[in-house]
């Protein structure tokens, strides 16, 4: 089968430039959506074709779509960073396309050729140029491919046709409010993922699973959920739409992938940055009562939560139905700062690329 190209099908009404600009001058995070969309279809026998860019726009679907039952529904997220040099590029967009297509396997769904993923996120970006904030700040425009059944049945097996979509967001950070350190609920009764599970996956399921929990931190005045593996709900996992780092003094320590946790990018590439910067980094395990303990003997001296959306952001104080403490001070730790530092002067061309990670569209 060949790989399609994609046609483009732009709109005839796309916003004025004083609508872009009024939506720009406040985005939030993932409120407002640019002018078009990239769209691909496939079907069984035939493969992905009917590529093309179109404005963006509803869907129609049957009551019976096997997605709206069953949840055969993966995604992606990954930033457009416009860049001193006035050039925009993605962040590692070929480790997206390869999640994407461990997911897909994960859910039964088919693989997407990495080539294509690329081709629909830099054909969406370059169409929508406009939308991507400007350099220096911490605006971006978000961009969220994904993919889900579109055959109608109620059948309980893998769907024969899909829709793959990119969308386009421009967007402020996912924490508003600059670098504020958020306080964390270890949830002990709710668990995201088990082993064998789809917790590697990003799939929509496991997001509609941590809601219950979400709402039970947040009744507890916290911010954001720390999920505990399912076994002896003592192993930290991740937390909500993020990875967890933990700093002991020059070493940075992230929890290993066992399989039920999402497989970060930010996570992975602070690996090899944190080494870049001196730093010793390694995937281990921590438990929440070593968490306790190296924060009330001073060895634990940083935790922080990293993610596309999140970037880098310290955690200030843990809260559970047993216990709860301030990590260190309660302020964003130096660690972290220069870390997250790092990572977006890479991102914006503030520092040298030394790892071709950046993938340049316009
Ligand atoms: N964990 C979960 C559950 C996520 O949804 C995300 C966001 O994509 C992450 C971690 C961080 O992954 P990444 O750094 O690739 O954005
Ligand atoms: C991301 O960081 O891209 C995420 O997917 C997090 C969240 C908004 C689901």
């Amino acid at each position: 089968m060949t790989t399609p190209t994609i046609e483009l099908k732009p709109s005839a009404h796309p916003l004025s430039d004083a609508e872009r600009e009024a939506i720009m001058a406040n985005p939030g995070f993932g409120r407002h959506f640019t002018d078009h969309m990239v769209t691909i279809k496939w079907t069984e026998g035939r493969g992905w074709h009917d590529a093309e860019l179109v404005p963006y726009a509803p869907l129609s679907l049957d009551p019976a779509n096997m997605t709206l039952h069953y949840a055969q529904t993966i995604f992606e997220g990954l930033k457009a960073y416009r860049r001193a040099d006035g050039t925009i590029a993605t962040f590692r967009p070929e480790a997206n396309a390869e999640r994407f297509n461990a997911s897909a396997r994960r859910m039964a769904m088919p693989e997407l050729p990495p080539e294509l993923f690329l081709a629909a996120c830099d054909t969406l970006v370059t169409q929508e140029q406009a939308w991507v904030p400007g350099a220096g700040g911490e605006e971006t425009l978000y961009l969220r491919p994904f993919m889900f059944a579109t055959e109608v049945g109620l059948g309980v097996r893998p769907s024969n046709e899909y829709l793959f979509i990119v969308i386009a967001s421009p967007s402020a950070p996912f924490f508003a409010g600059g670098v504020k350190p958020v306080t964390v609920w270890l949830s002990e009764e709710y668990v995201r993922a088990v082993k064998g599970g789809t917790g590697a996956a990003k799939t929509g399921g496991n997001y509609a699973a941590s809601l219950a929990a979400a709402a039970e931190a947040k009744s507890h005045g916290c911010d954001q959920v720390v999920w505990l593996d399912a076994f002896e709900h003592r192993w930290i996992e991740e937390m909500g739409g993020m990875n967890l780092y933990f700093v002991y003094g020059n070493k940075i320590v992230t929890p290993e992938l066992t399989g039920s946790l999402l497989p970060g990018i930010t996570r992975d590439s602070l690996l090899t940055i944190a080494r870049d910067l001196g730093y010793e980094a390694v995937e281990g395990r921590i438990s929440t009562e070593d968490w306790k303990r190296g924060n009330e003997d001073g060895t634990l001296t940083e935790v922080f939560a990293c993610g596309t959306a999140a970037v880098i952001t310290p955690v200030g104080a843990v809260k559970s139905a047993r216990a709860d403490w301030t990590q260190a001070d309660g302020q964003p730790g130096e660690v972290t700062m220069k870390l997250r530092k790092a990572l977006l002067d890479l991102q914006s061309g503030a520092s040298a690329d030394t790892h071709g990670w950046m993938h340049q569209i316009v």
